[in-house]
């Protein structure tokens, strides 16, 4: 058997895998599992696709294989050193980077594939030589789209760029002549024979302008749909990297990698209830004249409360909803929260947790969370699973949420959150909401929550208040 055909079923063995994977991390129960059939797949594939370039090294096979020992030591160190240090809160900013490495390398491919097997005649090329440049040619496209929107990304959720959106005039415009324009370069491009680099690297241009512009013309507040966009981008640069380069297992991958993050866009869409396009089109999460002003005017009076009396409530509860929010994130409060609750549940308490499903700055990131502190995951439910019980409940807690319970989602037609689904934690008997200022949430935009007379707020770090409450009990 040769070497090719050993590689090609070692592909089709990883490319089951994927998929097993990808069935795996669809729940929570299965997510790990999930995650090592996908690092079997891809160790697998990785083995494969380097046995199948020392086998068709042009070079002598210990050069070669002396280089790519070099890139996987210095990826690997790098990866290693980042996956090891980064925060839990700094996710989402590590993901965009990522997608800017597929985006670059997507570029880098093209560029290589195009110079290696440049284009020999214009316009009376051959069928096989113009699926190969369109191929190079989407392939340099999709890959600068996502490199540079990444980047904005990666800046706009770390806060090394400002996350209000970019709004220039006629923006959807210069977006239709960038496209335009680049159809017109494709044009050139299959026509210009052997001089169709400068079309290409005009193309590449345009492309990276157009990616910069359409993720900051987009609002911080959109930021995870627009990750999972580029998510879905980026698998379909690897996916036209894949062609290119003549490798099945990359189609596949990036088609099931372009696909998936098409999904969760769209199931993060239906969650802010957004229409997709309105999310693409940017602008959401504009200053508002009053936020320009000095921030949202208050509605009202609040009333504070203490740990001391939260636990008091806590104890006379018989029904406990908590309601984790980016803040449980930074103050790292989930070990004291599943504490509490653990303590409470042994006491009688019916608790539970109520997850929204853009909660934190992540998809998924409160049941992350919540599964590294041993929460059991029946306690653990979803919005919808959980909103019409909120009536029956005692004391919500809601620790470190804010616009995922905001009730101006409902009743304000003009507030920028307008129509987004959101938990109704104002209909219980009691809300306790834990932060520590009245500073607005990720939106920017002013909770009337706050100043419901069922609410009071508990001041100061969600950690430290969470224990203070675990003692008093
Ligand atoms: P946010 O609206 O972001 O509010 C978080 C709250 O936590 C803030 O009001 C903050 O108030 C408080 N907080 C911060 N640190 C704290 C600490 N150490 N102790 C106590 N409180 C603390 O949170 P959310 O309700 O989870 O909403 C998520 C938002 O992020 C949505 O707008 C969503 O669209 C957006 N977003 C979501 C994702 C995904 S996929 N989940 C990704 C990106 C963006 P203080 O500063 O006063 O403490």
């Amino acid at each position: 058997m040769s070497v090719e055909s050993i590689v090609q079923a070692v592909y089709l063995v990883a490319a089951v895998l994927f998929v097993l994977s990808l069935a795996g991390l669809s729940r929570q129960e299965s997510a790990r599992r999930g995650v090592l059939l996908g690092m079997t797949g891809m160790g697998l594939a990785l083995v494969a696709t380097i046995a199948l370039a020392l086998d068709r090294s042009e070079r002598p096979v210990g050069v070669t294989a002396g280089l790519i020992l070099l890139v996987l030591l210095v990826g690997a160190a790098v990866g290693t050193w980042r996956a090891r240090t980064v925060e839990m809160t700094q996710m989402p900013e590590l993901i965009a980077l990522l997608h800017s490495f597929v985006g670059a390398a997507a570029v880098l491919v093209g560029f290589g594939s195009y110079l290696s097997e440049p284009a020999t005649s214009g316009a009376d090329a051959g069928a096989g030589q113009t699926v190969h440049l369109v191929e190079v040619f989407l392939g340099v496209l999709i890959g600068a789209v996502t490199f540079t929107g990444s980047v904005v990304a990666f800046g706009k959720l770390s806060a090394r760029l400002r996350s209000s959106p970019l709004l220039l005039l006629g923006r959807n415009w210069l977006n239709l002549a960038a496209l335009v324009a680049c159809a017109g370069l494709l044009w050139w491009f299959l026509v210009a024979g052997p001089a169709g680099l400068v079309p290409l690297l005009l193309m590449t241009v345009v492309a990276l302008a157009l990616g910069w512009h359409l993720v900051a013309a987009i609002g911080g507040g959109d930021m995870p749909v627009v990750v999972s966009m580029l998510n879905s981008y980026s698998g379909w640069a690897a996916a036209a990297a894949g062609f290119m380069l003549g490798n099945d297992l990359l189609i596949i991958t990036g088609a099931l990698v372009g696909s998936s993050g098409a999904i969760l866009s769209y199931l993060m869409c239906r969650a802010m209830n957004r229409s997709f396009v309105s999310v693409i089109l940017g602008g959401f999460g504009a200053e508002t004249p009053a936020a320009a002003a000095g921030g949202p005017a208050e509605p009202g009076t609040y009333r504070e409360t203490t740990a001391l009396e939260v636990a008091d409530r806590l104890t006379a509860a018989r029904s406990v909803i908590v309601v984790p929010g980016y803040g449980m994130a930074v103050a790292k409060a989930q070990y004291p929260v599943a504490d509490l609750v653990s303590r409470l549940t042994a006491r009688g308490t019916t608790v539970r947790f109520g997850i929204h499903p853009v909660a934190g700055r992540l998809p998924g990131h409160m049941n992350v969370l919540l599964a590294e502190a041993k929460v059991p995951y029946d306690q653990v439910l979803g919005m919808d699973e959980i909103n019409d019980d909120f009536p029956e409940t005692d004391v919500v807690l809601v620790i470190g949420a804010n616009d995922t319970v905001n009730p101006a989602a409902q009743d304000d037609p003009a507030s920028p959150i307008a129509g987004m689904p959101v938990l109704e934690v104002w209909q219980a008997r009691e809300v306790v909401v834990f932060k520590r200022s009245m500073a607005t949430g990720y939106a920017g935009v002013q909770n009337p929550l706050f100043f419901r007379e069922n609410t009071a707020m508990l001041f100061g770090d969600a950690k430290e208040q969470v224990e203070l409450i675990v003692q008093a009990l």
